[in-house]
């Protein structure tokens, strides 16, 4: 989740392009960068960490052109560094574009435009398209922006500027958000309306696949099939914080909302199951490794331990490789029975929880393997593992994690098929299937959350519950222990996560008319057994609130 910023105008756009870009702030960023045409040529200037660092460089290097683009970044393809961070420019350094959104066939563009002649310069899914719009560009940069969209596949919000057009800044959306901003003979450009509040309050919310072309004093827009089209000039009555929530309460409740994007997001362009190398190659693991495992052994803390625990499951199942799940804490300080046989996977949504470093550090000196399933680029988990695979959620800016665990079992499910496939426990055929099924999940996860109201009236009804118990089998196990841990970290209420089995084992004592029961109890293997369950909990006077398929 990275943030655009671009103007056009007569104020000094590397002021109005760094004030936005800090107010873009709570989509996280690792680095930040900014161009402007200054004088007929391209002024560039990146930096890595806080936006103070570019602020520096900015003042220092006096930026007065009054056309430009800037970007923060979160990393997904290629390390936090100044040559990753945007802006990036053509081999002539004349095209400019900032980009957030992932492009799903850049290796393969990137191997056609290097044979082609094109000089890389960054590990960025992203440079390819500026190499594109280069190899289409005669003289005309929209009609190059144009011709080399369509060769991109994937998500993206696109700023571009030009030093031979140096009176038009161009965006371009799809499946990435991106507003225009209309101002006084000015215009602008940003991945959200908070960047630019306090420069108007009129906004053009473009569709998937338009293209715009903004000059000082005009404004165009072409549709997916390139018709010239008008767009309704929104105003909006949010204050800033307002904003950066979308218009939600909470931060947490904006981040649920995220899930079936940061889900399909994780999934983009992994795929291809018939590109098996492919896949092993994003994660740098070589496919034989994965052959010659014996075992699987998963350290995480919290809800990713919750996310570890159903990752055991997918690898028996879908890979047929022996998997066992640690808290990273109890992880340690075992006589670890471990070997170089052994893959050792972290899973982490920030990368620096200390109890699952350690753990890493552990393994790795017994000489394990290591692959982590980590959300920020660059953190510690991730240099320390020998591989990862990323999540894309963005960053997680209500504290407990929400987006980041549907993010983790996506990744997981991911693996366990990739592995499956290579160790020949499951057919592509069957990959298939699975992963139509798996797209489906987005769609899915829309329907329940459109169901807000009925999950509001079951929190009136229970708010002043003291205890809960969370029920599940198989898969759901962890997804109870899961609710259990939600409710207590935020509403205050004691809740228990059991296996469903295990409740005449004692906890059944418990049970009576004060105490409220989630059961959960979709369709599959142990489906009728949770239904006895449920039946034991009514016996006994329990409140039973089901999640039913
Ligand atoms: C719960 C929660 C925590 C984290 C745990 C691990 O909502 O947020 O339990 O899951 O602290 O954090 P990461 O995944 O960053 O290693």
């Amino acid at each position: 989740m990275c943030g655009i910023v671009g103007y056009i105008g007569n104020k000094t756009a590397a002021d109005v392009i760094l004030n936005g870009l800090n107010r873009l702030e709570y989509r996280g960023y690792d680095s930040s960068g900014i161009a402007t045409i200054e004088n007929k040529s391209i002024k560039i200037s990146r930096a890595v960490g806080k936006i103070k660092n570019l602020y520096s460089a900015v003042q220092t290097e006096k930026f007065s052109g009054t056309v430009g683009v800037g970007h923060i970044r979160w990393a997904t393809h290629g390390k936090p560094s100044e040559e990753n961070a945007h802006p990036h420019t053509d081999c002539s350094g004349k095209i400019v574009i900032v980009h957030n959104g992932i492009i799903e066939n850049y290796r393969q563009l990137k191997k056609e435009l290097i044979s082609s002649g094109h000089k890389f310069r960054s590990e960025t899914d992203t440079e390819v398209i500026v190499h594109l719009i280069e190899k289409y560009y005669s003289g005309d940069i929209l009609s190059a922006v144009k011709t080399a969209v369509k060769y991109l596949k994937g998500a993206y919000a696109l700023g571009v500027i030009s030093q031979d057009n140096p009176d038009v800044l161009i965006g371009v959306r799809y499946d990435a958000p991106l507003v225009v901003g209309v101002g006084e003979k000015e215009f602008f450009i940003a991945s959200d309306i908070p960047a630019l509040l306090p420069y108007t309050k009129k906004f053009i919310y473009l569709s998937d696949g338009d293209i715009v072309e903004l000059k000082k004093d005009s404004c165009k827009i072409f549709d997916i099939s390139d018709n010239i089209t008008e767009r309704k000039i929104n105003t909006i009555e949010w204050d800033s914080l307002m904003a950066e929530k979308s218009g939600y309460k909470h931060f947490m409740l904006k981040e649920i909302m995220e899930q079936p994007q940061t889900i399909e997001d994780t999934f983009r362009g992994r795929l291809a199951v018939e590109d098996i190398n492919e896949f092993f190659g994003e994660i740098n693991i070589n496919p034989q490794t994965i052959r010659d495992i014996n075992k699987i052994s998963i350290v995480a803390c919290g809800t990713s331990y919750h996310a570890g625990l159903i990752g055991k499951f997918l690898f028996e199942s879908l890979s047929g490789i022996s998997c066992e799940t640690d808290i990273g804490s109890e992880f340690r300080y075992r006589d670890l029975i471990i070997d170089d046989k052994t893959l050792i996977i972290a899973i982490s949504q920030s990368g620096e929880t200390a109890d699952t470093i350690a753990p890493l550090r552990e393994a790795k000196k017994h000489g394990a393997k290591t692959l982590s399933i980590c959300n920020v680029m660059g953190s510690t988990i991730t240099r320390e593992s020998s591989s990862t695979f990323y999540t894309r959620c963005g960053p997680e800016i209500g504290v407990a994690s929400t987006k980041a665990f549907t993010g983790q079992l996506t990744a997981l499910h991911l693996l366990a098929l990739y592995f499956g496939i290579v160790r020949g426990k499951i057919t592509k055929d069957l990959a298939s299937k699975f992963i139509d099924s798996l797209i489906q999940i987005p769609h899915e996860i829309s329907e329940i959350l459109k169901k807000e109201n009925e999950i509001k009236s079951i929190a009136k009804k229970f708010f002043k519950k003291s205890h809960f118990l969370y029920l599940g089998r198989g898969l759901n196990f962890p997804i109870a222990l899961e609710g259990a841990l939600k409710l207590k970290e935020i509403s205050y209420i004691h809740a228990e996560g059991y296996a469903s089995g295990e409740m005449k084992h004692g906890p059944i004592a418990l049970i009576d008319e004060n105490m409220p029961v989630v059961c959960i109890a979709t369709i599959g293997r142990v489906y009728e057994k949770i239904l006895s369950n449920i039946e034991e909990v009514k016996a006994r006077e329990g409140i039973v609130i089901a999640v039913a398929t």
